[in-house]
């Protein structure tokens, strides 16, 4: 049986690097954003054993060998199923590699997903992978993986492989560049250990931590986490504030003091996410060796962008926009300047789900 998914990608709106931990990993809070743009997984199994990866646009990036992160899932899935067969996975590349936007974990997961449905059933081996055994191999996998388990908008913490569904932003319409280059996040990581190590200052303007009480579906946040980091008085955190602005504008509460009066409820929040100040921190290192990256994100805003941003280390930026003719408008403008612009959408956990499964024959 073959099996098609769609693999779709993410975006980061903020992303706060904290300490490198003695695991070399680096303690991080962001809030992913899954979107429409994806690559294709289709997964097959046959008689025999073996992976195999196939990409059917040959795109010279992506490793055809056990070190593709799609190899690793089918082996973890095989095994914790008690499964055999030979596994053949297809990758139809569209989004970039090195990009940012979380395709290489999106695979992965996508892999998941599939391999699970194409394995014949039989009374040999469990049926269904156990959520927390999914959990587990995504996190073995990736520390990007987890989150396109969870899809829609979820704040990431730890090394960004502990996730939590936030209440989900609706649909909104943004712009994605994909510039030529790609950029490598564990270099990203070591360029920010550099510059913190520099004496850089590490939180300059920001104002003191504001504590959100309610930016889960569910439960105290700070005490689920269960993380010291956290819950330190007076850590200065965007990425908390941001969950203050969204979760204050999902109750239609304003967080700030001068609400937008007005305008869509996607308008409204686009401006308390501006307000807010969300950064990236990976745009304090990748933008001086990449100064075109900072070029784009100006570009973005002068098409009318109400919030740019880099996406994980990039080097994909994107930019969010008050309408579908807005966002449309400003992908043409940029593609006139020579850019790789597409205009697309935010994805909700519902929409995430609902079309992730091309077909099964
Ligand atoms: O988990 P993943 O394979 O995506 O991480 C790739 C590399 O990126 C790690 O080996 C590490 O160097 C770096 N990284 C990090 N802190 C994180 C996530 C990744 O330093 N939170």
């Amino acid at each position: 049986m073959t099996v098609a998914v769609r693999s779709f990608a993410k975006i980061n709106l903020g992303l706060y690097i904290g300490a490198a931990r003695a695991d070399g990993f680096h303690d991080l809070r962001t809030v992913y954003q899954t979107i429409a743009l994806h690559d294709v997984i289709r997964v097959s199994v046959g008689r025999g054993s073996g992976i195999e990866i196939l990409c059917k646009n040959k795109d010279p990036r992506v490793p055809l060998d056990s070190s593709n992160t799609c190899y690793r899932m089918a082996e973890l899935v095989l095994d914790e199923l008690g499964a055999k067969g030979r596994v053949s996975v297809e990758i139809e590349k569209r989004l970039p590699v090195q990009g940012g936007l979380g395709a290489a974990s999106s695979n992965a997961v996508a892999t998941m997903v599939a391999l699970e449905l194409a394995l014949p059933k039989t009374r040999a081996r469990k049926k269904k992978l156990s959520e927390p055994a999914r959990l587990r191999i995504a996190a073995e996998v990736g520390s990007d993986l987890p989150l396109f388990l969870v899809g829609g908008t979820a704040l990431g913490v730890g090394r960004g492989e502990e996730v939590y569904p936030l209440a989900d932003l609706p649909s909104l319409p943004m712009v994605v560049v994909m510039p030529e280059v790609g950029v490598s996040t564990p270099q990203a990581f070591a360029d920010w250990d550099a510059l913190m190590g520099s004496g850089a200052e590490r939180s300059a303007g920001q104002p003191g931590a504001a504590v959100p009480t309610r930016i889960w579906t569910g439960g105290d946040a700070r005490r689920s986490i269960g993380n010291d980091e956290l819950t330190r008085p007076g850590a200065s955190d965007r990425l908390f504030e941001v969950g203050c602005a969204l979760s204050a504008w999902l109750s239609g509460s304003p967080n700030t003091g001068a609400p937008a009066k007005g305008g869509s409820r996607a308008g409204n929040l686009l401006l308390d996410l501006v307000r807010t100040g969300i950064e990236n921190d990976f745009e304090r290192v990748v933008f001086p060796q990449y100064p075109e990256l900072r070029d784009i994100k100006g570009a973005l805003e002068r098409a009318g962008s109400r919030y740019a941003s880099l996406s994980g280390s990039g080097s994909t930026l994107y930019g969010l926009f008050q309408s579908r003719a807005d966002a449309a408008k400003a992908a043409s403008r940029l593609r006139k300047q020579g850019l790789k612009a597409v205009a697309t959408s935010t994805l909700t956990r519902r929409q995430y789900w609902k079309k992730s499964l091309v077909a099964s024959r």
